[in-house]
């Protein structure tokens, strides 16, 4: 496996962008400690077409544009679900108009992204990022288990340990795919660092700080025109932009703190509490990546989350002007 760094990390990141998995892209995109084989996409904000036009144009924005982009699910493993609101606006990222690139997705699905990238790997070599319904990595650990030893970390933004947001008892990610979330997060054999909505509220911009991003580099001005678009507000707090917190814990993982589990429940019922989540607890609250393998982020510092957002986002250039 070649390396863009001595050290970096071989990463897969499997999102649905979504301006929180955008600006998370854009983290990544921007982070030499990830070095990025693959982004896989699947339905979730917006249709799996949309997510996969919405990476594409947003790695083609931070530079990145020679990362494949590897289609994945339409739709979730077992229940399609109601019709749910565009909080992300119609296209996925606020309406923004990202500049067409030449590239198309990678004729490469996502599965055999996900193979082509673990099965040279050694055990515990490569880090996949999940920010999505847990869809695409559901189907990979239940067709390839062979290969789930190669996963060093699977980094999860999804359930909640206190209120839902899309519905009063579900995280978002879980709820659109509880089927899928109980296959990764119930079913322990990866190790497994869960980004909770308690720690990633804490990404949130207010209208000051998302200025903030739009002075820092032409990138920070998209994705700050794309947070306009997003219709999402967390009382005093501002637009939570959940999935980049997930990015910058792993970056800095004093950022968040994290708490050493037992066990996640995920509710597949079809009643009112479909994708709430249920965490067991295993010892006392710690700060830091102690290796476990099962880790929950329990909060997270919203003044180190910005910090490391204007460290790595300032030298971005922005979108080519073709
Ligand atoms: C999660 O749901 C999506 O709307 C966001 O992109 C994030 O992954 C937050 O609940
Ligand atoms: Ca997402």
């Amino acid at each position: 496996m070649t390396d863009r760094q001595p050290g970096s990390i071989p990463t897969i990141v499997d999102c649905d962008p979504g301006i929180d998995d955008a600006l998370a892209l854009a983290l990544v995109a921007a982070s030499p400690e990830f070095d990025l084989h693959a982004v896989t996409t699947v339905c979730g904000n917006v249709t799996v077409d949309h997510s996969t036009r919405n990476a594409i144009r947003t790695l083609a924005a931070c530079g990145r544009a020679e990362v494949p982009v590897c289609q994945g699910a339409a739709r979730p493993l077992v229940r399609l679900n109601p019709p749910y609101p565009p909080i992300h606006g119609e296209n996925g990222i606020g309406d923004v108009e990202l500049p067409a690139t030449a590239r198309e997705a990678s004729a490469e699905p996502a599965l055999a992204a996900f193979e082509r990238v673990l099965e040279p790997a050694v055990p515990g070599e490569v880090t996949v990022i999940a920010l999505a319904p847990l869809t695409n990595i559901a189907l990979l650990l239940s067709t390839r288990p062979d290969l789930a030893d190669r996963i060093g970390l699977l980094a999860v933004m999804g359930a909640t340990i206190d209120r839902g947001n899309v519905t009063p008892f579900a995280e978002f990610n879980t709820w659109a795919d509880p089927e899928a979330a109980y296959r990764v997060l119930a079913t322990n054999e990866v190790p497994t660092r869960l980004f909770t909505l308690a720690a990633t509220r804490k990404a949130a911009l207010d209208e000051s700080q998302r200025l903030e991003l739009a002075a820092w580099s032409p990138v920070g001005a998209t994705i700050a025109e794309m947070i306009l678009g997003y219709d999402d507000q967390v009382t005093g707090l501002g637009w939570p932009l959940h999935d980049a917190m997930v990015v910058a814990g792993l970056l800095e993982p004093g950022i968040v703190t994290l708490r050493p589990a037992a066990a996640i429940e995920v509710d597949t019922g079809t009643g009112r509490r479909r994708g709430a989540t249920a965490v067991t607890w295993d010892g006392a609250p710690h700060q830091g990546g102690a290796p476990r393998p099962l880790e929950v982020a329990v909060d997270a510092d919203s003044e180190r989350f910005r910090g490391l957002l204007r460290e790595r986002l300032s030298p971005l250039a922005g979108p080519p002007s073709d």
